[in-house]
């Protein structure tokens, strides 16, 4: 007899404490790609995972590179149904300031119905959702209706690099009908999304060097340029009063904003005064002449992430720092390519150097923007488990968050791409107190199970 209240894609509470389980263990391996002195625990989620694709009978590849290792699987193929590659990552982000999370990042703890832990919800808890519905399903003995490949990297919160230089190598292995990935969001609570566009992303490190040492300030100033005024001076010299960037050549490629799409975007329930509320500021900021959602979704920006300059320890030290330093990253948009932002970057700091020092700019290698195909059928089927999984009809949305190697996926394997978010914005993904709530995991398990149903009736040729 089946319970009316109960859909009948939802799980038994057994299977589901287990899917928890499985997740908690997962969440407990640090995994955090950007300190080397992580790099065993890093491959050890990896490894984690690959023993769970053996137990389940996948056909798995261990791929070491110079950074960290890349996992492979895959269920058996199946003649006439598209092949579906999941996509997705199981390093995560460092989790200082430490002293701010309730309860220590990686020691997962459930509250109010939400799971704490550095990577629960990007990516480790999204990306076990397809895990768990593959694994379930070639568990009870059935076989799947299309073939699933997966691709688990541990190095997308450093940019993907390794795995973007396999990638040609890796073509065949991979060949696919359309890649799959959840690690974005929901676009508000009860409102699943399928995301159909990324910004793309260029990370930079500003260096304003002075005199050869820290000087006394009082011998000394007024007689040399201060690096950390001069950086203050180079940063702000980047924008106008409003936010707009004023760096030549910024905006010179970027592809306006279609006017449906605004029109499309302008139905959302976005209360931009609450959006502000929510994240702790009284009111908004950016270019003028956009609404929040085209700000973050579609336009450029430039932010700083972090700069550094001379005393930061308690009391007076009267110095003038011999450097000052700022992490820097822009996100970009289709049409905008990392290498000519850098090019912009580097004639605006030569045009605005304070004299008496010197500036350096080191550029990491940077991924362009993506969207993705909305017409294809595969939208449909994704639209369709979302609906079976939230009970929701999902909305289409862009995001501004990178994944850097979906660009290349799509120029490489030549694919669709399904970008089908789990997570909420306040799941605090790369802060403190980062959570994934457990019904949004089971929902997700739920909906990604319907998608193998779904994508297996679409027909390939
Ligand atoms: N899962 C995020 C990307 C994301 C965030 C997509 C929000 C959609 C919405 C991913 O793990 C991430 O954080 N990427 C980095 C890439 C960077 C470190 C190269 C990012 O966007 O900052
Ligand atoms: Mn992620
Ligand atoms: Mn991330």
């Amino acid at each position: 007899m089946t319970d009316s209240n109960c859909p009948a894609t939802e799980d038994a509470p057994d299977q589901k404490q287990r899917h928890e389980t499985e997740l908690i263990q997962w969440l407990r391996i640090p995994s955090i790609s950007s300190y080397p002195d992580h790099k065993d625990d890093t491959a050890r989620a990896g490894q984690w995972l690959l023993d769970k694709f053996q137990r389940a009978g996948l056909k798995t590849q261990w791929l070491p590179t110079d950074g960290h290792p890349i996992v492979l699987a895959e269920t058996p193929p199946v003649p006439g149904a598209p092949v579906a590659l999941v996509y997705g990552h199981y390093d995560v982000q460092p989790a200082e300031p430490l002293d701010l999370w309730t309860t220590p990042p990686f020691e997962p703890t459930v509250r109010d119905g939400n799971l704490y832990a550095r990577g629960s919800t990007d990516d480790k808890g999204q990306l076990l959702t397809h895990v768990h519905s593959v694994c379930d399903w070639i568990n009870t003995g059935e076989s799947l209706p299309l073939q699933v490949k997966f691709l688990v990297e541990g190095e997308e919160e450093v940019g993907s690099q390794n795995l973007e230089a396999r990638l040609s190598d890796l073509a065949d292995q991979l060949a696919c009908d359309c890649v799959v990935i959840s690690d974005s969001g929901q676009y508000a609570d009860g409102q699943p999304a399928i995301t159909y566009g990324l910004r793309g992303i260029a990370t930079y490190e500003i260096e304003v060097q002075g005199p050869a040492m820290d000087l006394h300030s009082g011998s000394f100033g007024g007689a040399v340029a201060n690096p950390a005024v001069a950086i203050c001076h180079l940063i702000s010299s980047m924008f106008d009063e409003t936010g707009k960037i004023c760096i030549s050549g910024f905006y010179d490629d970027v592809r306006p904003i279609e006017a449906d799409e605004r029109e499309r975007w302008k139905q959302l329930p976005q209360d931009e005064s609450e959006f502000a509320k929510s994240i702790g500021v009284d009111q908004l900021f950016g270019e003028p002449g956009y609404t929040a959602d085209e700000r973050r979704w579609a336009r450029p920006t430039l932010e700083v992430n972090g700069l550094t300059s001379g005393h930061q320890g308690e009391g007076v030290k009267t110095i003038i720092p011999a450097v000052a330093k700022a992490k820097i990253s822009c996100r970009l948009v289709p049409d905008q390519d990392p290498g000519k932002i850098t090019a912009a970057i580097q004639a605006h700091i030569d045009a605005n150097t304070i004299p008496g020092t010197r500036v350096t700019l080191k550029a990491d290698h940077g991924a362009p923007a993506m969207l993705a195909n909305t017409d294809s059928p595969y939208m449909a089927a994704a639209a369709e488990a979302i609906r079976t999984g939230f009970g929701v009809s999902p909305v289409l949305i862009r995001e501004g968050g990178s994944i850097p190697i979906v660009a290349e996926f799509q120029k490489v394997l030549r694919c669709d791409c399904l970008l089908l978010g789990w997570g909420l914005s306040d799941d605090n993904a790369h802060s403190p107190d980062e959570k994934f709530r457990l019904a949004d995991f089971h929902r997700g398990i739920a909906a990604s199970r319907e998608l193998w149903k779904q994508l297996g009736q679409c027909r390939v040729g």
